[in-house]
């Protein structure tokens, strides 16, 4: 069911309590490594405080114990970023349901935005502390969440803050409605030939997600170490390869279901260390001699995947297809990057590892969507429901 998004309500001098997720990497120094998410957010931002909302945004920054503050997951350098984005003062409270947020809160003029400090400071957003998302719900008009990549979680921020909203407005933020359009829809309905091309180091964390495209998909291409679990159930030789053995079975069943709509590599780049300076050779897929080890997908299958690809009108890639932070073990994902970008087909990039690859290789403008959510745009691809945006409002 479609969701109102911020632009069906009227913020206009309202309070909006917009959960977003500024989860974004730091280096040791406190500098934003990459701030798409950030950037991905600023359409929402900018649609509330554009029409004379009061705006209070609220985030996690990776895991802190839940004991109080740590310096070091301080929501603090965001703010800043997020003020030079929008070229406006961003207020930051130093507490998260403290003197200093209430006092904050209360002063907000219509246009201001205040960035509370990070969720997870307090004990309460992880264990979904009722109190806690009464006493943040109870300073707003307007509940709105635009936190993609958190939408998996039951976090309270996420979850009983709209709840403890009930009567209020509750919507979905820009990005939420676009990445639920592409992670969600088009891939219910997609345009054929569908290609999904799945890799990373284990089947077990992908076993929903093939079994899922393998319903939905006209080809499931398979990259990454996982391949070698399927070599093995082919009765193939893997040397020293990462093969999860308890999961043969699984793969078998698979390959089974999956028939020709599941591809398997024809070669394999393997090297005799995990190190760049490692002895390499190019194989036949199962076919990796003791002493050696997988690394990536071989030339032949990096072409193979390329000509399937080039065929697709829609495409979604979820998971490198090797050591792609390790060259020369980065050219299969390059070969799958660069034939996507190529592509004209509505193509849709899975967060964490096959985005980050995307934007390091420069083609990040030539797909049609990149997710901001690892772990959610799983899930979402995996077809789970998200509790956090099932209970907002409907369009
Ligand atoms: C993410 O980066 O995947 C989200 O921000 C969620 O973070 P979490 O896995 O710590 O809940």
């Amino acid at each position: 069911m479609a969701k109102k998004t911020i632009a069906d309500v009227d913020p206009n001098n309202k309070v909006v309590l917009m959960r977003v997720d500024f989860n974004v990497p730091l280096d040791e120094a406190g500098n934003i490594t990459d701030d798409r998410r950030i950037r991905m957010a600023l359409p929402s931002i900018r649609s509330v405080i554009d029409r004379g909302g009061k705006l209070v945004l609220i985030s996690h920054l990776g895991r802190p114990k839940g004991e109080g503050p740590e310096p070091k997951y301080s929501l603090a350098p965001v703010a800043k970023r997020l003020s030079e984005l929008l070229n406006k003062p961003v207020q930051f409270a130093t507490d998260v349901v403290g003197p200093d947020a209430e006092a904050k809160v209360k002063a907000l003029q219509p246009g201001d935005v205040l960035l509370l400090e990070n969720l997870r400071f307090h004990p309460g957003e992880k264990s979904g502390d009722p109190e806690f998302a009464a006493r943040l719900a109870s300073w707003a008009d307007i509940y709105c969440n635009d936190a993609f990549g958190t939408c998996h979680r039951q976090d309270a921020s996420m979850v009983a803050v709209p709840k403890a909203m009930d009567g209020k407005p509750k919507v979905v933020g820009f990005l939420v409605a676009k990445e639920i359009k592409y992670l969600s829809e088009v891939i219910a309905n997609p345009e054929r030939p569908f290609v999904a091309i799945l890799g990373g180091a284990k089947v077990s964390d992908k076993i929903k997600v093939i079994n899922r495209l393998l319903d939905v998909c006209d080809r499931v291409l398979i990259g990454g170490a996982m391949a070698y679990t399927f070599a093995l159930a082919q009765g193939g030789r893997v040397g020293n390869s990462l093969v999860e053995p308890d999961k043969v079975d699984l793969a078998k069943e698979l390959i089974a279901k999956g028939g020709d709509r599941l591809v398997l590599p024809v070669d394999t780049h393997c090297g005799d260390s995990f190190s760049p300076d490692c002895h390499k050779m190019i194989v036949k897929a199962g076919e990796i001699p003791d002493g050696w080890e997988g690394l990536d997908i071989g030339p032949e299958t990096a072409r193979k995947y390329a000509e399937i690809i080039h065929q697709a009108k829609t495409i979604v890639w979820n998971g490198p297809m090797g050591v792609f932070e390790m060259p020369p073990f980065d050219e299969g994902t390059k070969a799958v990057a660069q034939a996507i970008a190529e592509s004209e087909a509505t193509s849709i990039i899975g967060g964490g590892d096959s985005a980050a690859a995307i934007e390091k290789l420069g083609f990040a403008d030539k797909v049609t969507h990149v997710s901001t959510g690892g772990g959610a745009s799983l899930a979402m691809l995996e077809g789970e429901k998200f509790e956090a945006v099932e209970l907002l409002d409907d369009a």
